[in-house]
């Protein structure tokens, strides 16, 4: 880095509304305002952190007193224009509302707000963090707000909005400022990488604006920290590596092991390997519960949505291999790992021994449970042998002549009997025959019994 290096996103400040991006609602409200030469006197900005307020309040004040306007946005080029980017207006005043926050402050401010521009048309006031003024304060800001000079605009920005009273909101224009999508912070930064000259690919990309949060000026920080780490190549395998994801096959690798018995073995090798490699297990334990809970949100069509921590060309990959999983033992794995994070964060244990110890308890007990049949596959499994079993009767009635017939033409058995079923039906054979209803009763109860199954849900079958 040389000395006039300048972190992107100062260096990529917009300087004109049009390169604002994602805020349409304060662009075009602007825009709309100058257009009809309607400047209200009083805005307050309200929205998360680094979305653009201060970028938005400084374009406005600039464009207020631009000596060569170009339609809606300022040129950027005339004295007072270059003056507010540097920050050397006399006419543009920017107070931190959360380090001048005492009544003393906006009386001072009061008596300031008499005097004409300086250099331009317009004095404007940017108090930033205005939440954090006391309620003294805000009411000296109200006398202020109540009657404007004519030279004044006041423009508020604030990330806490139920912390502005009600009589200060109902003196200024409200906008609202909105969290910037994934996908539209993805494409912006694209845009950056190329005037940066850098080396990327689109998952690298998603990495870095996933981090950002909806906010530009975190996206920006963090693709400036990616650029140093990765060396300017901001291809996805880096950055997995950077942000410590082990990426998609991992967890589908991971969830394979817990669904197949004959593979489980293989998670406690796994968990002894990332222990071995210093891996923050408790991190790869919340990446798998976000993983699972994108597995539902997929089978329920609803991965577009912002939040879903899976690249999207991930995403048809995760639909083809799962689609066909039990959506009650996906619900049932994805609330056990989440409580083991939860369990595992309560407890603030002493070491990732401790951890992995602790993990190797808890994937038995998810093991186990996953063993045990789950209400819908039970009650597929019950039907499947009722059918069985009635056909198995329907044949002994067929070859006994004294049992008395209660059911239909016997339904031929089109697979081959299984192991339950051969044993079964030796069984009956070789004893007294009984009547068929209850003889099922009595197979369905010895075969499950110790189940926690409703018995009334037979009924139905
Ligand atoms: N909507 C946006 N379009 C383009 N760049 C943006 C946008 N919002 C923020 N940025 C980038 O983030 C930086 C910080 O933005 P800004 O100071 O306007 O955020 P803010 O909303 O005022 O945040 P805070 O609440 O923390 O004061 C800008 O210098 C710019 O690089
Ligand atoms: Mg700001
Ligand atoms: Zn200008």
């Amino acid at each position: 880095m040389n000395e006039s290096h300048q972190v992107l996103f100062r260096k990529y400040r917009p300087q004109f509304f049009k390169d604002v991006i994602y805020q349409d609602l304060a662009v075009n409200s602007l825009s709309n305002a100058f257009k009809t030469k309607k400047i209200g006197h009083a805005y307050i900005f309200i929205g998360p952190r680094g979305v653009g307020k201060t970028t938005i309040a400084r374009i406005l004040a600039k464009r207020l007193n631009c000596e060569r306007p170009d339609g809606v946005e300022p040129c950027n080029q005339c004295t007072s224009c270059i003056e507010i980017t540097k920050g050397n207006s006399n006419d543009v005043l920017e107070i931190d509302a959360a380090s001048n926050s005492g009544v003393d402050n906006v009386r001072e401010l009061r008596e300031n707000v008499k005097f004409n521009a300086m250099g331009g048309k317009y004095r404007v006031y940017i108090l930033d963090e205005v939440h954090m003024l006391s309620g003294a304060a805000f009411n000296a800001l109200l006398k202020t707000l109540e009657e404007p000079p004519q030279h004044v605009v006041f423009i508020l920005a604030t990330t806490e909005y139920h912390k502005i009273p009600e009589t200060i909101l109902s003196r200024c224009q409200d906008f609202t400022f909105r969290k910037v999508p994934v996908s539209v912070l993805q494409q912006y930064i694209e845009t950056i990488a190329k005037k940066e000259n850098l080396n990327y690919d689109t998952e690298g990309l998603f990495w870095i604006a996933k981090k950002g949060d909806g906010s530009v000026r975190d996206t920006l920080s963090f693709m400036e920290q990616a650029v140093v780490f990765t060396d300017g190549n901001l291809t996805g395998a880096k950055l997995r590596k950077m942000i410590g994801y082990h990426g998609i096959d991992t967890f589908i690798d991971f969830l394979n092991d817990i669904l197949d018995s004959t593979k489980s073995a293989q998670i406690f090798e796994k968990l002894e390997h990332y222990f071995q490699e210093g891996v923050d297990l408790i991190k790869f334990i919340w990446d798998f519960v976000e993983f699972l809970n994108s597995l539902l949100l997929i089978q329920d069509n609803l991965a577009e949505r912002e939040s879903i921590n899976i690249p999207q060309d991930d995403i048809q990959k995760i639909k083809t291999q799962f689609r066909t999983l039990d959506k009650e033992l996906l619900i049932m794995l994805s609330e056990n790992i989440f409580l083991i994070h939860e369990k595992l964060n309560q407890m603030k244990l002493r070491s990732s021994y401790e951890v992995k110890v602790y993990l190797e308890i808890q994937f038995r007990k998810v093991i186990l449970e996953r063993e045990k049949p789950s209400v819908s596959g039970l009650l597929s499994k019950i039907s499947e042998l009722t059918k069985l079993i009635q056909s198995d009767i329907n044949n002994i009635q067929d070859n006994t002549v004294s049992i008395p017939t209660k059911t239909a033409a016997p339904t031929p058995i089109s697979t081959p009997p299984s192991t339950f079923e051969k044993s079964n039906s030796q069984a009956m054979k070789s004893n007294t025959p009984i009547a068929p209803a209850q003889d099922m009763e009595m197979l369905i109860k010895e075969k499950f019994s110790g189940m926690e199954v409703d018995p009334n849900q037979f009924k139905n079958i």
